[in-house]
C-alpha cells in the first residue's frame, strides 16, 4: 500500500482524535516500520489493518466506519493532487465506470507497487451503474465514500447500495444510481 494511504490516515486520525491517539495506535500496533511513512514509499498492508484495528478499539467506533470516514477524507486528497483526472470528467457515472480502464492504470503508472482493487462493470445506464469490486483488501467502505464523495464533486444527489457477494467483503456488488434512478428505494 502506498506511504500517501498512510499519511492521510494518520493526518485524519490527528485532525479528528489528536495526536496522543496517533502515538497510540502506532505503539500498539507493532509496525514494521516503526509508523514512519513517506508519501512516496511503500508498505505492507498488514500495517495499515493493524493501525485501523488499534484505533478501532480504542475510540469504539467499528472499522467499517472508520474506512468509511477515511475515505470521505482521502477524496479530497486525491482531487488536490490530481485535479486534471477529475476535469477529464463532466459526469459521476462516467468517472465511475472509467477507474478500471482509465484512472486506476494511470495510477499503476503514478504509484508503482500500489495495490488497486478490481472493478467489472455489469450494467450501465446513463443514471446507473452496477459494479463489481474485487480486492483483497476488502476496503468496499473505502470504495463506496469515494463513490458517494464523486457524485458530490458534480453537485449530484446519490443513491449506493453494496451487497457482499463474499462474506468476508473481497467481492462486493455496487448499485450505483442519480436519485429518482432506478436502484433507488
Ligand atoms: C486505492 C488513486 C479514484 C477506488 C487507491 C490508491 C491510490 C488511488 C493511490 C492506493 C493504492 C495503494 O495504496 O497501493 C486514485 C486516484 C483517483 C482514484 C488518483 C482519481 C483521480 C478512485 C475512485 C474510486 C477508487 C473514484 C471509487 C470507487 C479505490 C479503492 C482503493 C483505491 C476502493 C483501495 C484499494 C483496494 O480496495 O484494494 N486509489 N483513485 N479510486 N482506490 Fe483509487
Amino acid at each position: 500500500m502506498k506511504g500517501i494511504v498512510f499519511t492521510g490516515f494518520l493526518d485524519m486520525v490527528e485532525k479528528k482524535f489528536g495526536i496522543e491517539i496517533v502515538d497510540h495506535i502506532i505503539t500498539e500496533s507493532k509496525l514494521q516500520s516503526e509508523g514512519v511513512y513517506t508519501s512516496v514509499g511503500t508498505y505492507d498492508f498488514v500495517e495499515m489493518q493493524s493501525l485501523l484495528v488499534s484505533l478501532s478499539k480504542k475510540v469504539a467506533i467499528p472499522l467499517d466506519d472508520l474506512i468509511y470516514n477515511y475515505g470521505l477524507y482521502f477524496f479530497d486528497t486525491l482531487v488536490n493532487i490530481h485535479p486534471g483526472i477529475f476535469a477529464l470528467y463532466k459526469d459521476p457515472i462516467e468517472l465511475l465506470s472509467s477507474i478500471e480502464n482509465h484512472i486506476h492504470v494511470q495510477v499503476r503508472k503514478l504509484y508503482p507497487g500500489a495495490e488497486l482493487p478490481t472493478f467489472k462493470i455489469i450494467k450501465k445506464h446513463e443514471d446507473e451503474l452496477e459494479i463489481l469490486y474485487f480486492s483483497e483488501r476488502a476496503m468496499y467502505m473505502f470504495a463506496k465514500a469515494l463513490m458517494e464523495k464523486t457524485f458530490e464533486h458534480y453537485d449530484q444527489d446519490s443513491q449506493i447500495q453494496l451487497e457482499k457477494i463474499e462474506n468476508n467483503g473481497t467481492k462486493v456488488r455496487f448499485l450505483i444510481s442519480k436519485k429518482n434512478g432506478a436502484y433507488q428505494k
